[in-house]
């Protein structure tokens, strides 16, 4: 028997990432292959962004997707989230070149508090909620704050770009596959203080800082590397990272829902207190997920150098919370 249509909202769905993202979803990327998807696209009122929206609509349309069983425009977060079993918020200010991330913040909270209250309002009670749009950490943990009467663990924020540049750029270094690592991860912040950590990983069965055995360019050339990603494009472009990070939310969400059979990934997720992040930061843990839930990685011996890392990486969480704390409370 056909599987029920899932409910997917998107918001900025006329944007760079949203150009990359639906298409895929509707292609079954993100929730299966079998799985009917309808679409609940968010854009702002602004006439020739709903322009702008209806053009992709077109083109969707134009594709005669199988699994597509729905899709609207929306202007209202209340009526785009209605009934939504996942949202992913992607629409936000994207950083031009020169700017940081932290002149954004709170232009940015303001969108994701009402954004975080309609869900609360509207969406399924199991909604699962990925954060792409910038400061993502924090813009997701508003949004958490905002939704009370939804489980804090249904929102989280994207630090999967961050593990996938990790696992790309520890590839080419050892140079094998990317298929042969395993139990990668980044800490923190979806910023240039996040820590791509692979002092847990194997390539082939075997441990990688092994392998590496080069301090040096883990710290000056890998870790800034991999931190500094999104600026060197930006740089290069012109424009964010789109294809990218629209391939990084498919690859989230379809783990979340899907499962890792056993195999780590990177989500931002609000913490359980775990390796001495405080409860409720929203922070890129190493995580494994089955049944649609997922589990942080325990037990793992943290070395100095990566605990000054991780502390870093948290300390500016705790600035950026600190910052729209008025917002939240
Ligand atoms: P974009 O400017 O091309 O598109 C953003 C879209 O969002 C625009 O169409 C805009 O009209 C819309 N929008 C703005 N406010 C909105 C609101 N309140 N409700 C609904 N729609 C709204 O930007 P983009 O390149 O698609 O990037 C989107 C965001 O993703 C940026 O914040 C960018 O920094 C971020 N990003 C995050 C990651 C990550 O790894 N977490 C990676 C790349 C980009
Ligand atoms: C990225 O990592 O590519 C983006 O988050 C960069 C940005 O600031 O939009």
């Amino acid at each position: 028997m056909a599987k029920a249509p899932m409910r997917v909202a998107v918001t900025g769905a006329a944007g760079q990432i949203g150009y990359s993202l639906l298409f895929r979803i509707a292609n079954g990327d993100m929730l299966g292959k079998d799985q009917p998807v309808i679409l609940q696209l968010l854009e702002i009122p602004d006439e020739k962004a709903q322009k702008a929206l209806k053009g992709v609509m077109m083109e969707i349309d134009d594709c005669a997707f199988p699994l597509l069983a729905g899709m609207t425009a929306h202007s209202d977060p209340m009526t785009a989230f209605k009934d939504a079993d996942v949202a992913l918020l992607v629409g936000a200010r994207p950083r031009g070149p020169g700017m940081e991330r932290k002149d954004l913040l709170e232009a940015n909270a303001q969108i994701f508090t009402v954004q975080g209250k309609a869900l609360d309002a509207v969406a399924s009670r199991n909604v699962k909620v990925l954060v792409v749009g910038n400061p993502a950490n924090t813009n997701a943990y508003i949004a958490m704050k905002s939704a009370p009467n939804l489980p804090a663990k249904n929102f989280t924020a994207m630090l999967r770009l961050d593990h996938n540049r990790a696992l790309s750029q520890l590839a080419a270094k050892v140079g094998k596959p990317i298929t042969s690592i395993e139990k990668l991860c980044v800490w923190g912040n979806h910023s240039p203080t996040m820590y791509a950590d692979f002092t847990h990983a194997t390539v082939d069965g075997q441990p990688a800082k092994a392998l590496v055995n080069d301090e040096a360019w883990t710290k000056d050339v890998y870790l800034p590397t991999v931190g500094k990603r999104g600026a060197a494009i930006i740089e290069a472009r012109g424009l964010s990272s789109a294809a990218s990070a629209a391939n990084a939310a498919i690859d989230h969400v379809r783990d979340w829902v899907l499962g890792t059979n056993g195999k780590w990934t990177t989500m931002g997720i609000p913490s359980d207190g775990s390796y001495g992040i405080p409860e409720g930061t929203m922070f890129g843990f190493p995580v494994t997920t089955e049944n649609g839930e997922y589990k942080i990685v325990q037990g793992l011996q943290v070395d100095a150098f990566s605990q000054e890392r991780i502390n870093l990486t948290l300390k500016e969480l705790q600035e950026e919370r600190d910052g729209v704390k008025h917002l939240v409370g």
